[in-house]
């Protein structure tokens, strides 16, 4: 079986669509595959009671309990090695990892941005692309390299920026963009892994 372990420090609204998505085309028929485990560094992120609910293990490395970056990151993959993951994916992961880290998971650890990339990485995405301008905005699964927010593109998905939009608004019509993007990045990937 190829485990899929997700990472969240939220909503989970991504993982919950991963989630959604590996039921509905039966990912276990047809990839032998299935979402084995939601690890979290926030025990309070609201994607963890959905992942119970729906039978998946749930994990908290809470990483406020580290000292350090590496040792944090040497717990957190502690708890996604225990699932066998053939594939980690970050779905609104709010920590910086390690090179080590991204490394030991090197072209198995995909990741989704609310911007077109290379535009826009790090935080407050939606804020600078309208104070940018942008006419377009919108999200980008890629694998995850040791520069943040950087490496191979597998999706992206393409909004417009309205007149008068708000930063939360266009939020709003961005992850309505990545539920579809993510869940078929992965799709695409399994059958290779
Ligand atoms: C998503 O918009 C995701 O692209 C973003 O956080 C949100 C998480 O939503 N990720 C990042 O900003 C990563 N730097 P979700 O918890 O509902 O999936």
């Amino acid at each position: 079986m190829k485990n899929i372990v997700i990472l969240i420090s939220g909503g989970g609204s991504n993982m919950a669509a991963i989630v959604r998505a590996a039921q509905r085309d039966n990912w276990r028929e047809r990839f032998g595959a299935r979402v084995a485990a939601v690890v979290s560094n926030r025990a309070d992120a609201g994607g963890l009671a959905f992942a119970r609910e729906q039978g998946i293990a749930t994990e908290v490395v809470d990483h406020k309990a580290f000292p350090s970056r590496e040792a944090f990151d040497e717990a957190l993959a502690a708890a996604i090695d225990s699932h066998q993951p053939a594939l980690v994916v970050l779905a609104g992961f709010m920590r910086i990892l390690t090179p080590g880290f991204v490394a030991r998971y090197q072209g198995r650890l995909l990741n989704i941005h609310p911007s077109l990339l290379p535009a826009f990485p790090g935080l407050h995405t939606h804020q600078r692309a309208i104070e940018a301008g942008c006419k377009f905005h919108g999200a980008t699964v890629h694998q995850v390299t040791a520069e943040l927010d950087y490496g191979p593109i597998l999706e992206q998905a393409v909004v417009p920026v309205l007149p008068h939009d708000t930063p939360e608004a266009l939020a709003a019509r961005v992850l309505t963009q990545e539920h579809q993007i993510y869940p078929r990045a992965v799709a695409e990937l399994l059958p290779a892994l």
